[in-house]
This record gives C-alpha cells, sequence and structure tokens, in this order.
C-alpha cells in the first residue's frame, strides 16, 4: 500500500499533517509524532511581533535612528521575544536533526512588511517549508475589504523575495467573496493553502459575568466547513490544499481526500487522543483504501470534488430545504 503524497513540492510518506500547536514545540512531541506516523510537522508558530522585536533590536544595536514598530512595546517584553526567536530557530534546526520527516516552519503575521525578511533565518535553520499563519480580523471599520485582502498579497509578495523553500498560506475563512480569494491566491505564486485556521473565540459566563474563552478544541462537526471549500475549490485552484478544522478521526482524513486535499492537518484531536491517535488514523485510511482496492492516495484523491457528475450543487446548497419544509 502506498500512501506518498506530495505536498508543496515535499514527498510525504503519507497525507497526515501534525498542524501548528503546542505539541509541535518541543523535540520530544515531535520525535513522538514521527513515531507515530505521520507525514509531515508544523512547527508551533512564532508570531510577528517576536520577530520585529528582535529586528528593532538589533537596529538599536547598530545604532540606526528609530525603531521599525515600536507599538509591540506596550505588548510585549522585549527580552522575552528576542530570546523566542532564537528558541524558534534552534528549535528547527534541532527538529531537523531529531526527525527525517519534512519540518515545516510557521509565523503567525498581521501585516505584509518587515518581518518577511525573516523567513531567510528560517531556511538557514534548515525548515523544509514555511506555512504563514495569516489572519486580521476584518473588525476595522476604517478599512474595506479590499484593504484587508491586499495585505495577503504583499505579504506574499515580500516572501516570494526571499524565500528558497515552498510556502503555503494558512487562512480564516472571514473573507467577503471566499472562493474567489481562495482563487486568486493560489494564483500568486504560493505552493499551498491550508484551509481554515480555526482561532481563540470569546464566549460568556453567564454566571460569573464574564467573557472567557470559547472551546479551545475543535470538534468534529467542524470538518463541514473545509470539506465544503475544498470540495468546490479544489477543482480551481493552482495549488496545493491541506485541510484544517475538525479533522478528529481516520475516517475524516478519507473525506478531505476525496473532496481534494492534498493532506490533511491535525491539531485538537492530538490534544485529545493523544499524539498517538495518529497511528490508528492512518490504519484507518490503509484499511479503508484496502477496502475499496485503491493502492495509491492520487486513485481517489478529488474523487468526490465538485466537478463533472459530482453534482455541484451538493456542496453550494446553503439551506435545508426539505428538512425545514416537512415540518
Ligand atoms: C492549543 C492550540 C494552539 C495552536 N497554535 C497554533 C499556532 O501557533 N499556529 C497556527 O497556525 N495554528 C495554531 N493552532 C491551530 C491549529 O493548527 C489548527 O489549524 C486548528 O486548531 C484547527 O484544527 P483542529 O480542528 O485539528 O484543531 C493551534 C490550535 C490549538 C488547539
Amino acid at each position: 500500500m502506498n500512501l506518498q503524497t506530495s505536498y508543496l513540492g515535499l514527498n510525504l510518506k503519507n497525507p497526515l499533517i501534525a498542524a501548528s500547536s503546542g505539541l509541535t514545540n518541543s523535540i520530544k512531541d515531535i520525535k513522538e509524532f514521527e513515531e507515530s506516523g505521520v507525514g509531515a510537522i508544523v512547527i508551533k508558530s512564532i508570531f510577528e511581533e517576536e520577530i520585529m522585536a528582535e529586528l528593532n533590536h538589533s537596529i538599536a544595536q547598530t545604532n540606526r535612528p528609530g525603531t521599525l514598530y515600536p507599538e509591540i512595546f506596550d505588548f510585549f517584553d522585549i527580552r522575552d521575544m528576542e530570546d523566542s526567536v532564537s528558541k524558534y530557530l534552534k528549535l528547527i534546526k534541532e527538529a531537523k536533526e531529531a526527525v527525517s520527516i519534512p519540518i515545516i516552519g510557521s509565523i503567525n503575521c498581521i501585516s505584509g512588511t518587515e518581518w518577511p525578511i525573516f523567513v531567510e533565518r528560517i531556511q538557514e535553520a534548515g525548515a523544509d517549508a514555511l506555512e504563514l499563519n495569516m489572519f486580521i480580523l476584518p473588525s476595522d471599520l476604517e478599512r474595506s475589504s479590499g484593504d484587508f485582502e491586499k495585505v495577503y498579497f504583499d505579504a506574499i509578495e515580500e516572501v516570494k523575495k526571499v524565500a528558497k523553500i515552498p510556502f503555503a498560506l494558512k487562512i480564516s475563512h472571514y473573507f467577503s467573496n471566499l472562493g474567489q480569494m481562495i482563487v486568486k491566491l493560489s494564483e500568486s505564486g504560493i505552493n499551498g493553502l491550508v484551509l481554515f485556521n480555526r482561532f481563540y473565540s470569546p464566549d460568556i459566563d453567564i454566571h460569573k459575568m464574564e467573557v472567557v474563552p470559547a472551546n479551545i478544541y475543535s470538534n468534529s462537526d467542524e470538518i463541514t466547513m473545509p470539506l465544503r471549500w475544498i470540495g468546490m475549490m479544489s477543482p480551481k485552484v493552482k495549488c496545493d490544499l491541506s485541510a484544517s478544522t475538525g479533522v478528529n478521526d481516520g475516517e475524516a482524513v478519507v473525506k478531505l481526500l476525496l473532496a481534494g486535499a492534498k493532506t490533511v492537518q491535525v491539531a485538537s484531536s492530538f490534544y485529545k487522543n493523544g499524539i498517538k491517535h495518529a497511528t490508528a488514523m492512518i490504519n484507518f485510511l490503509e484499511e479503508w483504501m484496502k477496502e475499496k482496492g485503491y493502492d495509491n492516495i492520487e486513485q481517489f484523491r478529488g474523487k468526490l470534488a465538485a466537478v463533472g457528475n459530482n453534482n455541484p450543487a451538493a456542496y453550494e446548497r446553503t439551506q435545508f430545504m426539505k428538512h425545514f419544509a416537512g415540518k
């Protein structure tokens, strides 16, 4: 049985990826992920603010006037942030030495300028690829949707100037014309798109009368969001698609591959079920392929994408007409 998958030009032994999270932040866990069989690992993101703190510090040391990004000092301790940059590069270097599967670096960014020069250092540290986790909550009433979208393309252009390794963009579904944005991003020279990130969100505790964090971990119902958009977009995009959000078991992996994903990323399920759950997910995929008579992934990947006889309406339908009509 051959589970090999190409993603961002890398050859993965299977399509299951450990998504960027607190579980990909230590060599011990990274090794356990490899032992459990995942095809690649996305390291926990470093924040743009941390990179900017270090850049500011370097500028100060060379006695150049001004700072690139003074506001950050209001929020973070500068020493901690400089330290986190060197720790991050060390983590990538050590991860590359510790395991043989591809290691994908990750940057959490909210702007399109300055920080992309840091990509060179992630490359030098040995990362095989890079994931840009970009999100700007579209809540600023002074900025149009076009203003928000431009930031993504500006960042891509800057990264393209320095990146020698392939890179993917991890996005949210908060765009006014999501389908068009996905296609345009896929044509911008990136190697992959991760659909979608899931955010820390607010909830309200009605007893304590406080705003509190909502569920940190996803549940399996949430797979419907990446499933719909990968099903609709996989035949239309010019880059690889990786699925993220709500993948709790092997069945979800199969579904997203059928919808056209090249790879499937998992975070919450590893928190809930342990890193070794990866082995069960891969075994399920293998068993299912055996049962259906497939011996490689490309024989069925995208088989149920919204194209040809697959009834695109099944993905595009948004109202529960039949369900509501009867009762
Ligand atoms: C505790 C935690 C930490 C995370 N940290 C990051 C991060 O640093 N960078 C990132 O791109 N995504 C991060 N994520 C998001 C995951 O990579 C993933 O996209 C999201 O949780 C949806 O997938 P899931 O349903 O498998 O959890 C984090 C998720 C969790 C639960």
